[in-house]
C-alpha cells in the first residue's frame, strides 16, 4: 500500500534541542527517493505543528503525578499524531512517522492500535520504560513504552495507554542502558527483552526472528519503533543519548530486512535523529536507508 509520511518535530520529551529538526534532516537525506527505490509510492503530509517553546504557557499544570517535563506539550502532539496514524490506516495507507524525540511513540502506538491487536518491536539502546514516578531525568522520551502499557500515572489515560497492545506482544531489542527502577519494571513485566549480550551470543538474525515471532502473535500486525541510538554511536552520532556498544550498520540493515520479509509491518517510526549533533547528516541518511530496508528495498 501507499506510504504516508508524517513528521512529528517534537523535542519536548528530550533534554537536547535539535531533535525537532529530525524530520527535515531525514527528508533532506533523500527519503522520497529511497521510498521510490523501495518500489513504494509515497505521499508526504508534512509536519504536525508543535507549539514553540517561546509560546508555552509556563503556568500550565502537568497532567500527571511525579516528574515528567513538558508532558502537556507531549500529550498535545501525541493526541494529534495518534489521529493522523489512525486516519492513515483507515485510508488503507502505511504510516511512516518521522521524529522528533521518542515520546512521539506514545501517539504512534495509540493510533496504530486503536480497535486493533498490535505487537511492538522496540529497537533501542534504552528501555524507555520509566514512568513519571521512576524517571531520574523527568524526560518523557525515557517513558513512552511504559506509557503505552499504562504503567504508573499513565494508567487509564486515554491519550497514552494503548489497550490494543498486549505486553505479551512487546519486544525490546538491543538494550544496554537502563535506569535501576526501569530495569525492575522490565523484569516484572511480561514484555520480552533482548540486550546487546543476546545479540552478541545469538546473532541479530535469530534475535530478530524470535522478536517477530513474539510480536507477530498479535492479530493485526506490528508497530516498529526505531530509535537511532539503537545503533553504535560510530554509525549514528547524531542522537541525544548515545550509548557505546550498539548494533552495527550491517546488523541494523539485516534486522529491518528480516522485518520486511515477514510482511507483518503495520506502522513504522524513526526517532531521535538530531542533526545538530550529527556529522554531515549521516545519521539521517542511515535512518532513510533503514526505513527503506524495512519497507522492502532490495539490491537485486
Ligand atoms: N533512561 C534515560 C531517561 O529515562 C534515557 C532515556 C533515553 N530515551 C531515548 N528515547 N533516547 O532519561
Ligand atoms: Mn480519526
Ligand atoms: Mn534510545
Ligand atoms: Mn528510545
Amino acid at each position: 500500500e501507499r506510504v504516508r509520511v508524517i513528521g512529528a518535530p517534537l523535542d519536548y520529551g528530550a533534554d537536547r534541542r535539535g531533535v525537532d529538526m529530525g524530520p527535515s534532516a531525514i527528508r533532506y537525506a533523500g527519503l522520497a527517493g529511497e521510498l521510490a527505490a523501495s518500489g513504494r509510492t509515497a505521499v508526504d503530509r508534512g509536519d504536525l505543528s508543535v507549539p514553540r517553546a517561546e509560546e508555552r504557557d509556563p503556568d500550565a499544570e502537568t497532567p500527571v503525578r511525579g516528574s515528567a517535563k513538558f508532558l502537556r506539550e507531549v500529550r498535545d502532539v501525541c493526541e494529534r499524531l495518534s489521529e493522523a496514524v489512525e486516519d492513515t490506516l483507515a485510508a488503507g495507507e502505511f504510516p511512516l512517522v518521522l521524529g522528533g524525540d521518542h515520546s512521539i511513540a506514545i501517539g504512534s502506538i495509540q493510533g496504530s492500535s486503536r480497535n486493533a491487536d498490535v505487537g511492538v518491536i522496540w529497537f533501542d539502546a534504552h528501555g524507555d520504560f520509566n514512568t513519571p514516578e521512576t524517571s531520574p531525568s523527568g524526560n518523557v522520551h525515557g517513558m513512552p513504552m511504559a506509557a503505552a502499557l499504562g504503567h504508573g500515572s499513565f494508567a487509564g489515560t486515554d491519550w497514552a495507554n494503548a489497550p490494543g497492545v498486549d505486553p505479551e506482544n512487546v519486544v525490546l531489542v538491543g538494550l544496554r542502558s537502563l535506569d535501576e527502577k526501569e530495569r525492575l519494571a522490565i523484569r516484572e513485566s511480561p514484555v520480552t527483552a533482548y540486550t546487546m549480550s543476546d545479540i552478541d551470543e545469538r546473532g541479530i538474525t535469530a534475535v530478530t526472528e524470535e522478536a517477530l515471532e513474539v510480536a507477530g502473535s498479535a492479530a493485526d500486525g506490528i508497530h516498529v519503533s526505531l530509535d537511532m541510538d539503537w545503533l553504535d554511536p560510530k554509525e549514528a552520532p547524531g542522537v541525544g543519548t548515545p550509548v557505546r556498544g550498539g548494533v552495527t550498520y550491517r546488523e541494523a540493515h539485516a534486522a529491518l530486512e528480516i522485518v520486511a520479509n515477514r510482511k507483518v509491518l503495520r506502522s513504522l517510526e524513526v526517532v531521535e535523529v538530531n542533526p545538530i549533533l550529527d556529522s554531515g547528516n549521516e545519521t539521517a541518511s542511515l535512518a532513510v536507508e533503514l526505513a527503506a530496508s524495512a519497507l522492502g528495498k532490495r539490491i537485486l
